[in-house]
């Protein structure tokens, strides 16, 4: 028998089916907006999303595992309110009958799915937000660099050499053949470059076999379906992660980046994007000193694409009320030195941009007092110390 959450638990869960109407509406979904809106009042489907993985939008997560069903089921009614399915999709103001009855006839497979799939959302577009930061680092650093991904998913930002970039004003990076031109959407920074790379490994819980369909399955149920461009976007690239050696490490990273930096060599830049959500403050505290101590006898550098702590509470109805702070990412850059770290904030913008670039990290040769910059203009430094 299914076990019956705490009414706690069905508030919250029913806080984040109302917000998360309103942030996958305004992110292009006018399906998710009806589907979220009406589930919030459906107690056997806030049930059901009480499932979800602790740290996932349980609202989100839910509408993915129902898209991942259905797309091996196109027959379905449900189907034709889907643009990954039906072009041009059915009104959907009228879709969520034949959603209610589509999860009351797959509730088991679908409380399987929450309880064992992560949120893996990944899209090629990160790559434009990713590269700022690489080049900040590649600015310190002798070339080629070796990266890490932490929650690589389907380890596409770890192929983010292999685009070209559209930049502010109009002019574009890249190599002459790439198969996508990404845009790059911040204001001020370091002098964009495309990076030479040495080794790419990705860690992850689940990492995606690109090579497999199920798994691209998957990704792509994690997409808006209404979404087309960045769908079509992210099938490329996923033939370019098939294309390209990468090292996928399976596991959890706090227990196995150790290991990983052991055997990688330097210069290293560890990155993560979208995943610390996921993590536990003690989580977050061992990852740091596992860098902190492997830092002794080298230099790493860490970059983080995240949103701030009170987004992600906002995002799972763990908050009362709205937050300033609801659908921001803050982008970060740490070295970790002599077992100590220096992390910066160097940049903020709503989820998909624009962004703006901040500070520069006061241990850069691109700090406003080691030289003149290449790019933006002389901002305040915000940066932090710890030992
Ligand atoms: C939302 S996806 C982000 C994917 C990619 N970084 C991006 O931004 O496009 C988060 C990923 O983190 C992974 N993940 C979460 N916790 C993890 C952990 N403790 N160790 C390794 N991977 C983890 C999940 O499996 C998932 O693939």
């Amino acid at each position: 028998m299914e076990p019956v959450a705490t009414s706690e638990r069905r508030e919250t869960v029913r806080s984040a089916f109302l917000r998360g109407a309103r942030t996958y509406g305004d992110l292009g979904s006018p399906l998710y907006r009806a589907l979220f809106t009406a589930s919030a009042d459906d107690p056997d489907i806030v049930a059901l999303a009480c499932h979800a993985q602790k740290g996932a939008q349980p609202a989100f997560h839910l509408l993915a595992c129902a898209h991942y069903l259905l797309l091996g089921q196109p027959e379905d009614p449900l189907a034709r309110f889907y643009a990954t399915l039906t072009d041009p999709p059915a009104p959907p103001e009228l879709a969520f009958p034949a959603f209610a009855v589509f999860c009351a006839t797959h509730r088991d497979a679908l409380r399987e799915l929450l309880e064992t799939r992560t949120v893996q959302t990944t899209y090629v577009e990160r790559c434009g937000i990713l590269l700022p930061l690489i080049s900040a680092v590649v600015d310190e650093v002798d070339e080629p660099l070796n990266l890490i991904e932490i929650g690589c998913s389907a380890a596409i930002l770890l192929t983010l050499d292999k685009y070209a970039y559209g930049l502010d004003g109009g002019a574009i990076i890249g190599p002459q053949n790439a198969p996508l031109t990404v845009s790059c959407d911040m204001r001020g920074g370091p002098q964009l470059r495309i990076p030479v790379i040495a080794e790419r490994i990705g860690l992850d819980l689940h990492p995606i076999d690109v090579r497999s369909d199920e798994q691209r399955r998957w990704i792509v149920a994690l997409t808006l379906p209404e979404l087309r461009q960045p769908r079509e976007d992210l099938l490329t690239a996923l033939d370019v992660v098939a294309a390209t050696p990468i090292r996928l490490v399976e596991g959890d990273a706090v227990e196995r980046i150790s290991e990983v930096l052991a055997q990688t060599a330097s210069p290293v830049c560890v990155f993560h994007s979208a995943c610390l959500s996921y993590w536990s403050a003690d989580s977050k505290t061992a990852f740091d000193d596992r860098l902190k101590a492997a830092s002794r006898s080298r230099d790493i550098y860490r970059c983080g694409i995240e949103a701030p702590e009170s987004s992600y509470a906002h995002h799972q109805g763990l908050t009362a009320g709205a937050s300033q702070a609801a659908g921001t990412s803050e982008l970060t850059i740490a070295r970790y030195r002599d077992g100590r770290v220096e992390s910066t904030v160097v940049a903020h913008g709503p989820f998909f941009g624009p962004f703006e670039w901040i500070a520069t990290p006061a241990w850069s040769r691109r700090a406003p007092n080691s030289g003149p910059r290449s790019g933006g203009s002389p901002q305040p430094q915000k940066g932090s110390a710890h030992g």
